[in-house]
C-alpha cells in the first residue's frame, strides 16, 4: 500500500468534522508548520546535547575510579550535594571555611580551607592527593552574597564576594586542573546563579561576580579545546601515548535562581519576599545529575526561568523591564524590613 493509499484509509476512520479539518489546506499548512518547529526544535536540542558533549559519548560511570572535590560542602546546596553523592557511592571531598556541624558520611572526608588563598589550596591539595588521589570532579560552588548598595556596602566586603565567587575559580582550577587533563578524564562544575543574567541593585557586587564566574567557565572551556590543543576531548579510554593531547572532557555551569540556603536567610524570613524560592534539593538534584551521567550543560534553575538566559539580546526596554521587576521586589522587601525592625526597636 502506497504512503497516500495508507493516509486516505486512516483519514477514512475518523469522524467527519475531523476528516474535513485535515483535508483542510490551511489546517494541513498550519500541522506541517508546528511539525517542521517541533522537529526543528529536536534537532536543535539534539546538536546542543552533542556540541555541549564535544561530540563524543560516554564511558559508563565507575564510582570507584572518581574522587569528587566539592568546595562550600558545609552548607546549603554543597551541604546536600554532598549528601546525595554520598549515597551513590563516590568518594566526596569538601572543602569548606566552616568546620561541619554535623557526622560525615563514611566516604566523605572534609578538609579546611580558605579557597580564595592559593597557599593554602596548596597545601590542602597535597594532603588530598596523599590521602585520596587526584580529584576527579571539582564543583566550584563555594559563594557568599552581601546585601547593601554600591555606596552602602564596605569595600571588604566586595572585595571578598569577588575572591570567593570568581577569583577561588582560577585557584583551584590552576590546582586541580592539570591532573585531569593529564588523565583525559574530569569535570568541572560552576556554581553560577541567575544573576549571571539579570543585575540586580542591592547585589551588584554579587552579579558582577557570578557575571565572571560564567565568562570564567565559558573561556575554560575554549581554552581546553585550542590552548592545549585538544579540539576532540572525549571520555572514552584515551591510548596513554595521546593522553597528552586531551583534555578534561566536561563542564557544567548551573544558573539558580533563589534557593532556601543560610546565604539568603535575610531575604527568605521577610514574609514580603515574594520571588519564587527553591529548596537546595532542586539544585543538588541537576548537579548530581550532570556528575553522574558525566555530562556538560548550561543548566537553569527553575526550568521555568530559563528565558533569562537571553535577557540581553532582548530590546533594550524589555531588558530594563525585566531588572526593574526583579530589583523592585527587593526595594520593597527592603523598606517592609526596615519598617519591621523600626517597629521593633519602638
Ligand atoms: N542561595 C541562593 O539563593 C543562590 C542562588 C544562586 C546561586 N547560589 C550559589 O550557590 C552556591 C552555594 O551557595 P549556598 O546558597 O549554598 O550558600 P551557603 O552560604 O549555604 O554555602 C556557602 C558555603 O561556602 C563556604 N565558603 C564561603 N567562603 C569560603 C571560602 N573563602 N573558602 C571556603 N569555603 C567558603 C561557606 O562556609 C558555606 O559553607 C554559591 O556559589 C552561591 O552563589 C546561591
Amino acid at each position: 500500500m502506497s504512503l497516500l493509499e495508507y493516509t486516505q484509509t486512516a483519514l477514512s476512520v475518523l469522524p467527519e468534522p475531523a476528516q474535513a479539518l485535515l483535508r483542510n489546506p490551511t489546517a494541513q499548512k498550519t500541522i506541517a508548520g508546528v511539525g517542521a518547529f517541533i522537529l526543528a526544535r529536536a534537532a536543535n536540542q539534539f546538536l546542543s546535547r552533542c556540541a555541549h558533549q564535544n561530540w563524543t559519548i560516554n564511558a559508563a560511570w565507575n564510582p570507584q575510579a572518581e574522587l569528587i572535590l566539592l568546595t562550600g560542602g558545609t552548607s546549603g546546596i554543597g551541604k546536600q550535594v554532598m549528601e546525595d553523592l554520598s549515597k551513590t557511592g563516590v568518594r566526596v571531598v569538601i572543602l569548606d571555611i566552616n568546620e561541619p556541624n554535623f557526622t560525615l558520611p563514611s566516604n566523605v572526608s572534609f578538609y579546611k580551607a580558605n579557597i580564595t588563598n592559593s597557599e593554602d589550596i596548596a597545601a590542602v591539595a597535597k594532603t588530598i592527593r596523599e590521602n585520596h588521589g587526584d580529584p576527579t570532579v571539582l564543583v566550584n560552588n563555594a559563594g557568599v552574597g552581601h546585601d547593601g548598595s554600591i555606596l552602602e556596602e564596605p569595600e571588604s566586603k566586595i572585595r571578598q564576594t569577588f575572591e570567593v565567587n570568581t577569583i577561588s575559580h582560577f585557584l583551584m582550577v590552576k590546582e586541580f586542573l592539570p591532573a585531569m587533563v593529564k588523565a583525559n578524564h574530569g569535570h568541572v562544575i560552576t556554581v553560577a546563579s541567575m544573576a549571571s543574567f539579570v543585575a540586580l541593585g542591592e547585589m551588584v557586587d554579587y552579579c558582577c561576580s557570578k557575571v565572571s564566574a560564567l565568562a570564567f567557565h565559558e573561556g575554560l572551556r575554549q581554552e581546553l579545546k585550542h590552548w592545549y590543543n585538544a579540539p576532540n576531548v572525549r571520555t572514552r579510554y584515551v591510548p596513554q601515548t595521546f593522553a597528552h593531547k586531551a583534555p578534561a572532557n566536561r563542564y557544567s555551569v548551573v544558573h539558580p535562581l533563589w534557593v532556601r540556603t543560610p546565604m539568603i536567610t535575610m531575604l527568605t524570613d521577610q514574609g514580603s519576599f515574594k520571588q519564587p524560592v527553591m529548596t537546595p534539593q532542586v539544585v543538588a538534584d541537576a548537579i548530581c545529575k550532570q556528575i553522574l551521567t558525566q555530562s556538560s550543560g548550561q543548566i537553569l534553575l527553575p526550568k521555568s526561568q530559563s528565558i533569562a538566559s537571553v535577557v540581553r539580546a532582548m530590546p533594550f526596554w524589555l531588558q530594563e523591564a525585566v531588572r526593574t521587576h526583579a530589583s523592585g521586589d527587593l526595594r520593597k522587601m527592603r523598606v517592609a524590613q526596615s519598617a519591621a525592625e523600626a517597629a521593633i526597636k519602638k
